[in-house]
């Protein structure tokens, strides 16, 4: 059985419904007082919770990290909404267990700002995508990617919102596919 865990730096929108759906081993954040911990609380999933700033330096940082995931003996980190690039010292130890999803079509509107950045843009379309990670931003191998329409009368809520929803059901699908287990098959 593939153990996971979920990295989410804010609300944790999208580790509620892997956590609905999957046996999360922890969820980590990089926020102390990230929303994303309140809803670990309310699903009963274990949670650590450090920032970068309390170390010496990023190497340091994701050594502890490294150290949370081999403890739990995790198969496959799922990056959730986790705005931090994953340096080196995480990567070559999690290279090819280390997924993440992004609200744009990559490789169209990579960074921090997906949704909006398509939206200025004035796109028909944008996209979900789950990709694993590597030492880029947003450049990894696609692993699932899906359109999602803008439409006539959206505005950036709504937009946003029909991205969100289509994430909801791109993550759980790619983790079936990469053999991941639901509770409730
Ligand atoms: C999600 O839309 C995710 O795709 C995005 O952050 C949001 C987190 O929402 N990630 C990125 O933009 C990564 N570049 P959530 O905390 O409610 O799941």
């Amino acid at each position: 059985m593939k153990k996971i865990a979920v990295f989410a730096s804010g609300s944790g929108s999208n580790f509620q419904v892997i956590a609905e759906q999957f046996d999360v081993k922890f969820i980590f954040s990089d926020h102390r007082d990230a929303f994303v911990l309140e809803r670990a609380d309310n699903l009963g999933v274990p949670a650590y919770a450090f920032e970068l700033k309390e170390f010496d330096n990023k190497a340091a940082y994701e050594q502890a990290i490294v150290d949370l995931l081999d403890q739990h003996q995790i198969d496959l980190v799922c990056l959730a909404g986790y705005m931090k690039i994953v340096g080196p010292t995480l990567l070559s130890a999690y290279e090819g267990r280390i997924i993440n999803i992004h609200p744009a079509y990559l490789p169209e509107f990579p960074g921090a700002h997906g949704i909006q950045d398509a939206w200025e843009a004035g796109v028909d379309q944008s996209g979900v995508t789950i990709h694993w990670v590597d030492s880029g931003v947003d450049t990894g191998q696609i692993i699932k990617q899906v359109r999602v329409p803008r439409l006539a009368g959206d505005t950036i809520e709504t937009f946003e919102t029909r991205i969100h929803e289509h994430e909801y059901q791109l993550y759980p699908q790619v983790l079936v596919e990469l053999g991941v287990e639901p509770k409730n098959p």
